[in-house]
This record gives C-alpha cells, structure tokens and sequence, in this order.
C-alpha cells in the first residue's frame, strides 16, 4: 500500500538498535529520508548506515547525546540543514532499570527522568521551527503506565509523564495543524532480548506472550507499521492519542 510518504523527512531518536532501528529502517523503505542519533558508539552504528545506504535515500546516523542539551540543539541544527523541515518526529530514545524502589538512588531516577521525559521535551521544543502544518509527532511510551511494574516505578512514571506532555501539546499545536500521539508499547523483541541466556529469553516470551491475546511478543517492524500509519495522511484526525500496539496484553 502506498501511504504517500516518498520524499517526507523524519527525525527517530535513538534509531540504532531496537525499535527505533525497525522504525528507521521502515520509513527508509517507504521513499521517507530519515535523521536519527544515538548516544554511544557501537558496530550497530556502522551497520545501519551500511543498511540506509542499500535502501536508497538522504539518511544520517548522528551521535547526539539527548541528555546534553547542547547536542540536542545540535542534532535538530543538522536536521535543519540538511533536510530543511520535519514530518515527523518520533521520540523514541530511552532508558530503563530494575531497581527495588526502597533502594533506587536519587541519581537513576534522574537519569531516567533526564533521558525519557527532558530528552524528549528538548527534541520537541528544538523541533518546533521545523515542525507546520500536517507534521506528525509521536512519542514511544509503554503498557507499563497502565499495568504497573515493580523495581520500574521511575521508568513508569516516565512514560506516564509523555502522556500528559503528548496531550497538552497536542492541544497547543492542534490549532497549526500539528499532531501529537503516543504509541505504547507491549514487550518488544529486540536484540537486548535476542541477547539474553536462551532459558530467560523462553521463559520471558512464555510469561509475557500468555498476556498478550495474540499470545506471543510483538518485533519493531510491528511498531514501524504504527508509526507509518501516523506519518501519514491517513491518521490526519487522530491527536492527543495513547495507541497500543501490545498484542492485547493486559
Ligand atoms: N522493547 C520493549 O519491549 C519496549 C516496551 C515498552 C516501551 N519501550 C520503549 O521503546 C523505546 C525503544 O526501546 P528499545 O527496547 O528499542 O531500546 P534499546 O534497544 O535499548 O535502544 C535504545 C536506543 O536509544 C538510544 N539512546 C538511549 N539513550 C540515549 C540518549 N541519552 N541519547 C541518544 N540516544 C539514546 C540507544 O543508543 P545507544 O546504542 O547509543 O545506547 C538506542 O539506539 C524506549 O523509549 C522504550 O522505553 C520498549
């Protein structure tokens, strides 16, 4: 199905591994030219521009760390000159612990905070000027908000705080034709999973596939497929929105 989005320009945050490299690598697919960042170097970096090079397009993987606001600023500056405007924005980048709440240190909290919640309000806030009418921005936040999670409580409150901002932006912008959604997660494959011991891998994809109603793990190509249908003009009514892609889980 073509969506129109040939030509449109993205910026996914965090888009080296994980769901943020199933979603760049699907809007590469579908003619969008993409700018993404990450925040150490690593072999995904080189093998995902080696990837955007195969597919065909203007792409750029930039280090761009999102809890220094200066390369905030930065990354949204290469953005501007090398593409102009933006389409679509998508928070993607983030970071989790397991930690017992009695024990978690003011330090990981912040550092949950700074990443999830201020990385993505600076990327928005920089991204404004580039942002008119008809761009999309959506935010990856997650099931947990709902569900609860123990020894995540910080990272719940993180994702549960993109709603509110998701929201309240949504109602800001709304009038210049800018729309703002989430799209919460069930559990994802990606390849911090693929790297776990077999036996932890089988038992999570048991425990958290029998929640679901589909009955197995979703993969970051099922959530390109979300964030496609939200670049394009086809969710051009659809704002201030928590859409799930989960499975079903409950
Ligand atoms: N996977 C799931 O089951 C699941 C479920 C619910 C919600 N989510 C949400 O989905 C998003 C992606 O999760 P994931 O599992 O794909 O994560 P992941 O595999 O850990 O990948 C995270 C990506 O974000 C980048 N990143 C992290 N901190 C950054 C920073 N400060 N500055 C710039 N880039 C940064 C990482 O870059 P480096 O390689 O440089 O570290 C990497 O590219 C997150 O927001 C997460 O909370 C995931």
């Amino acid at each position: 199905m073509d969506l129109a989005l040939q030509g449109k320009k993205a910026l996914v945050t965090g888009g080296t591994r994980g769901v943020g490299r199933g979603v760049v690598l699907a809007l590469a697919r579908a003619g969008v030219d993409v700018v993404t960042c990450y925040q150490r170097e690593s072999d995904y970096v080189a093998s995902l521009e080696a990837e955007l090079k195969e597919t065909g397009g203007d792409h750029a993987v930039v280090r761009a760390d999102l809890t220094e606001p200066s390369d905030v600023a930065g990354l949204l500056e290469q953005v501007k000159d090398r593409h102009g405007r933006l389409d679509l924005l998508v928070n993607n980048a983030g970071a989790i612990s397991h930690i017992p709440y009695a024990e978690l240190p003011l330090e990981e909290f912040q550092r949950i905070f700074t990443t999830n919640v201020t990385g993505a309000h600076l990327v928005i806030q920089n991204a404004l000027p580039l942002l008119g009418a008809g761009s999309s921005v959506v935010s990856i936040g997650s099931r947990a908000v709902e569900a609860g999670i123990p020894l995540r409580a910080h990272y719940t409150a993180t994702k549960a705080a993109l709603v509110g901002l998701n929201r309240s932006l949504a109602k800001e912008f709304g009038p210049k034709g800018i729309r703002f959604n989430v799209i919460a997660l069930g559990v994802i494959e990606t390849e911090n999973f693929h790297a776990l011991p077999e036996e932890q891998r089988t038992l999570m994809a048991e425990r958290y596939g029998a929640k679901t109603a589909l009955g197995r793990l979703g993969t970051p190509d099922e959530v390109a497929g979300a964030v496609l249908w939200l670049a394009s003009d086809l969710s051009r009514y659809v704002t201030g929105n928590v859409i799930g892609v989960d499975g079903g889980i409950s």
